[in-house]
């Protein structure tokens, strides 16, 4: 371990004051901010993060706001940056905040879908509380640090991992420490070419003093990832397109709006237009875009079509909690038609 922990701590944050990015979360030590950064930031790279975080704090500028809202508009807000839950745990988070204010890590903890670690985030970086909050790039650091070799994938690597950190946090300024400890395993040490040559902690490090940096953290390999195919039909209608709602009962993302299969509009001539790839999980999807027109006579009603679709206008699109693939299948299409000469139209039977 670290021989000399006060140093250590000294050399960290002092680069960590003169080399902090200043993201937005960072203004402010209130709650609020905090916790809203560190559910966004739970599963989701800082980078994406930042816009959705500054829209999301002007539309919710405290949990009052978040907790009033309606759960669709909230995960309308929420929408592109994927697992939902984090949304419908953050409304509920906001409603337990309005009712009593968290003091304590352990009411910290207590909040819908806060675990260890957001609640160790939360805690230190909200209301200085001495607890080490150990992500991912977290663990790089602490291996290389210590040189440990150990599966960083295992639960026991991590838990002596979480020791060793609880015991170099810098225990005057725990938010700053935990933060810097990111930030050094997001900016220096890096995952592959680690900065060793700027790092403000390499000569407390045993990876670096033993050469052994870029064989560490040690990692089991991934699993394969799958590879799927899945299609779906943008379907002009009026001033719309043509939506349909998930069932409430689906484990992912319940209630949300997409776009219909194309056997969902068997009455709608199709033509393929192109397609995309989208992971969800371990499963790499290559989704077949279709487009057609529905005619809107006046039988039809126009805001809800006799299959149970909805016409939703680009109104619409901004305010209904939107699939990732039903947006990205809408710009592909929106820049299809862009890009299309006309009276060219290329006919393709579905299934091609
Ligand atoms: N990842 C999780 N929390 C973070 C934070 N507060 N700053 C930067 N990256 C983070």
């Amino acid at each position: 371990m670290i021989r000399d922990t006060a140093a250590f701590r000294r050399d960290l944050l002092r680069w960590y004051d003169q080399n902090a990015r200043d993201l937005p979360w960072r203004a402010s030590k209130a709650l609020w901010p905090v916790l809203v950064s560190e559910f966004m930031l739970q599963q989701t790279r800082v980078e994406t993060v930042i816009p959705y975080f500054q829209r999301f704090m002007a539309r919710f500028p405290d949990a009052a706001a978040l907790a009033r809202a309606p759960e669709t508009e909230v995960l309308a807000a929420w929408s592109g940056l994927g697992y939902y839950s984090r949304a419908r745990n953050l409304r509920e988070a906001a409603a337990a905040i309005t009712a009593q204010n968290p003091e304590t890590y352990e009411q910290v903890r207590a909040l819908p879908g806060v675990g260890a670690y957001t609640a160790a985030a939360v805690s230190s970086i909200a209301l200085d509380l001495p607890h080490a909050a150990v992500d991912g790039n977290v663990l790089r650091v602490l291996a290389r640090l210590t040189a440990d070799a150990s599966d960083i994938g295992a639960e026991s690597t991590r838990a002596r991992f979480r020791d060793a950190d609880q015991r170099l946090l810098a225990p005057q300024r725990p938010g700053d420490f935990n933060q810097a400890m990111m930030e050094l395993g997001a900016t220096v040490c890096l995952p592959r070419s680690p900065h060793c040559l700027v790092c403000p902690v390499s000569k407390h490090c045993l990876a670096r003093q033993t050469g052994r940096q870029d064989e560490l953290p040690m990692k089991r390999p991934k699993p394969a990832v799958a590879r799927a195919e899945a299609e779906v039909a943008v379907v002009r209608c009026g001033a719309g397109w043509l939506l349909k709602q998930r069932a409430a009962r689906e484990s992912r993302m319940a209630d949300f709006w997409e776009l219909p299969h194309p056997a969902d509009v068997p009455g709608v001539v199709l033509s393929l237009c192109g397609s995309f790839r989208h992971s969800i999980v371990n499963t790499r999807f290559t989704i077949a875009v279709y487009r057609g027109e529905l005619d809107v006579t006046p039988d039809v009603t126009p805001d809800v079509t006799p299959d149970g679709l909805k016409s939703a206008t680009v109104d619409d699109l901004e305010t209904l909690p939107l699939t990732t693939i039903s947006r990205k299948a809408l710009n592909l299409e929106k820049r299809a038609s862009a890009a299309r000469p006309r009276g060219i139209r290329l006919q393709v039977a579905r299934g091609e």
